[in-house]
């Protein structure tokens, strides 16, 4: 569909929201509002956009730096949106086809819909079609105001309204279809003689009339599509609708959520079938679990890709991971920037900080932290270690309280535990030290140089028992 551009109005501050931030890149559902017009109108079939900025313009390009299709028109002043339409003449130059017309504060509007408008714009040969739907309470919006013949004749602003016109109930969404010859032609000729003094883009409206061109009213059923956000209530609102739209259509693609109204699922997380989602739980960025696994209460995944069965216990952290199939995340532990293979369990309360890699059915327990570590296939650090800065072989066993010195105060050390080390509880290792295949190291061992394979390294200070010691200090 090359005849179909794009115009979508986000240029206004937003003053209602109280921010620092513009109102269209507040995020709703994890992104920013105007995304979910843009990605509205691409569904629908555009074959380019059009964003008209002012307020932040800087913020919202480098947003969509690179997006495709998308253009900007900058609108310095914001006199109103027929002026900002006009803004985005240029951008278009030359383009004849029909052109969408959206807002970026109107976030919940359905591809499906706007490809309805659409083929109704067709249907019934006219230059200009607006959407509209009926409000128990329309104050606010503009109202629509028809003809006998039911053709939409004006649009009037609340501000301009009279009693009467006040009182009919079908508004402009603000969301509209007009062929472009008509359109540019239209925008630059409209006047500001109006309660707010701005340039209203449905002032058009008269002037296809007056044209002798035909201009209908597409209604929508559901209002929230065409709900307006101006303050954090309503952003909070469209939230709740938006979410509401993710979790249905994951749980249509067969995705057990336990609770959707307590889900919070960020728009385009990938959810695979079987998977079971439990209250509380958070996925945000671009999120891919698979299928067949459980998220428990309260686990919060961000940017991170899950293979199939995996099991996220109640708490997790994950952030910017890559787990592959089967893998276990117990309790409350946390990880960041991580590489996880399949088949490997980790906590409760484990740590893995950024450059960790953990291999095939590699155990992580209770109270480990790690960083910038590889461990190879079926190694073992079962409780209260710190591992950083290591490269671990296959097999080994890191016994429990063991702790790599990776810091001289100055500078980081590597240390080198090769395949089928076993390393008994409470041993530091003063990097850099390598550790030689197949060695064993003798609980609370201080390793300072290197261990040849398959020896015993033993470094404590011999016991001794004082016989009695205990009855003569008494007895003193
Ligand atoms: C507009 C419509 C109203 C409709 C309502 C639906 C007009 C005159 N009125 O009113 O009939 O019922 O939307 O939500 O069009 N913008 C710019 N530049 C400007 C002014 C606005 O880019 O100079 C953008 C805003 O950022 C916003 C959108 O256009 O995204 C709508 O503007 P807004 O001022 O919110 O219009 P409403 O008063 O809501
Ligand atoms: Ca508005």
């Amino acid at each position: 569909m090359g005849d179909l551009a794009a115009i979508i109005l986000a240029a206004g501050k937003g003053t209602r929201m109280k921010s620092d931030l513009v109102k269209v890149m507040h995020p709703l559902a994890g992104a920013p509002m105007v995304a979910w017009p843009v990605e509205a109108a691409r569904q629908a079939g555009t074959s380019r956009m059009v964003l008209v900025v002012g307020h932040q313009a800087d913020t919202i390009r480098e947003h969509f730096a690179g997006t495709e299709q998308v253009a900007f028109a900058l609108q310095e002043e914001q006199l109103g949106t027929g002026h900002a339409v006009a803004s985005a003449a240029a951008a278009l130059g030359g383009f004849t086809g029909r052109v969408l017309i959206l807002c970026g504060d109107v976030p919940l509007i359905r591809p499906e819909t706007l490809r309805g408008m659409i083929d109704a714009h067709g249907a019934t040969g006219a230059a200009l079609t607006v959407l509209t739907t009926r409000l128990e309470n329309p104050f606010g919006y503009g109202r629509i105001i028809r003809g006998f013949d039911g053709r939409v004749i004006r649009i009037v602003e609340e501000k301009d309204a009279t009693p009467e016109e006040r009182g009919r109930r079908e508004v402009n969404a603000g969301i509209y279809c007009a062929d472009a010859a008509f359109l540019f032609g239209a925008v630059t000729r409209i006047g500001n003689d109006n309660a707010q003094g701005e340039y209203y883009l449905t002032d058009i409206v008269t002037m296809a009339n007056e044209q002798g061109l035909r201009c209908t009213a597409h209604a929508v059923a559901d209002p929230v599509e065409v709900m307006g956000v101006n303050d954090r209530a309503q952003l909070a609102e469209a939230g709740r609708f938006a979410r509401q739209r993710i979790n249905r259509e994951l749980m249509l693609d067969g995705v057990t959520i336990v609770d959707p109204a307590a889900t919070y699922i960020d728009r385009g997380a990938v959810v695979g079938r079987d998977t079971t989602v439990h209250p509380g739980v958070h996925l945000s960025g671009e999120t891919r679990i698979g299928e067949g696994c459980t998220i428990e209460q309260g686990a919060v995944i961000k940017g991170s890709t899950l293979g199939n069965g995996c099991v996220v216990e109640p708490g997790a952290v994950i952030r910017s991971c890559r787990l592959g199939s089967r893998v276990m995340v117990k309790a409350g532990s946390v990880m960041e920037d991580a590489i996880i293979h399949d088949q490997t369990a980790i906590g409760p309360m484990a740590h893995l900080r950024p450059g960790t890699e953990l291999m095939a059915h590699v155990k992580i327990g209770n109270f480990v932290e790690t960083k910038k570590i590889t461990m190879g296939e079926g190694s073992k650090a079962s409780h209260l270690t710190y591992l950083g800065d290591a490269s671990i072989g296959s097999n080994v066993n890191v016994g429990c309280g063991t702790i790599t010195c990776n810091y001289d105060g100055v500078r980081k050390h590597r240390t080198v535990i090769e395949d089928d080390v076993f390393v008994g509880s409470d041993v530091q290792f003063v990097a850099p030290v390598t550790i030689g295949r197949n060695s064993l190291i003798a609980a609370g061992t201080t390793v300072t140089r290197d261990v040849p394979p398959d020896s015993l390294a033993i470094a404590r200070a011999p016991q001794v028992n004082k016989d009695g010691w205990k009855l003569k200090q008494r007895d003193q």
